[in-house]
């Protein structure tokens, strides 16, 4: 895969009409937010590297993740959160290819195939370390993709987490979060960042 900073730099991220049905408008702005304050430019560069594959979305909420991996409508996004927050019947039925489940998603975690999902974003609260671990964990035993981490500098226990991690990783912050957004890849497939 080839990460060219440039194109994410310069990359348009827009609402499509469905994403103004959004009723929390407020929270609207964070989605065309600028470059290296909000992660979903390189998310959208990322889904667009690949067509008919899997994305699985760890971490729902309002659904601005989601959205921006659905992007390319070739790809499924799985999406899951414990809550379910107002926006979920709009990701559920305008999405054809967004799927929210309402659940811990470590339920739904290691029923696939190992290259079932091409990306895996973990983007859990409380940001604390310990679940971000334990989902990296489960992963990392027969995963075979990359996995996105989001907020590895948004404290100690985030930074500890991200500096513990010996697999290939890139951090890509500068594209991405400014709370920090990495990269690790599990896959076969070789990582070059222009
Ligand atoms: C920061 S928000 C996700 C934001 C979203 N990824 C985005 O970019 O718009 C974190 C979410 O993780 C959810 N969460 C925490 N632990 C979880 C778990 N074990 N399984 C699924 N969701 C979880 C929380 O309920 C919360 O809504």
């Amino acid at each position: 895969m080839i990460i060219d900073k440039q194109i994410i730099r310069d990359w348009d991220v827009y609402y499509e009409d469905d994403i103004e049905l959004i009723e929390t408008s407020e929270l609207n702005h964070w989605y065309e937010e600028t470059l290296g304050y909000q992660p979903y430019r390189l998310y959208e560069y990322l889904t667009n590297q690949y067509q008919d594959t899997n994305i699985l979305d760890i971490g729902t909420e309002y659904g601005f993740s989601a959205v921006s991996f659905a992007k390319n409508r070739s790809n499924k996004v799985d999406t899951w959160d414990l809550h379910r927050y107002s926006t979920f019947e709009i990701l559920r039925h305008r999405y054809d290819n967004i799927t929210p489940y309402t659940s811990d998603v470590s339920v739904g975690l290691g029923k696939y195939q190992p290259d079932y999902y091409k990306f895996v974003l973990i983007d859990v609260n409380p940001h604390d370390g310990v679940q971000e671990l334990e989902l990296y964990n489960i992963l990392k035993e027969s995963y075979k993709g990359f996995v996105l981490l989001d907020d590895i500098k948004l404290n100690t226990d985030m930074y500890n987490f991200w500096n513990n991690i010996e697999e290939e990783k890139y951090d890509l912050s500068d594209i991405g979060h400014e709370t920090g957004t990495g990269l690790v890849n599990l896959s076969d497939e070789e990582v070059k960042i222009i």
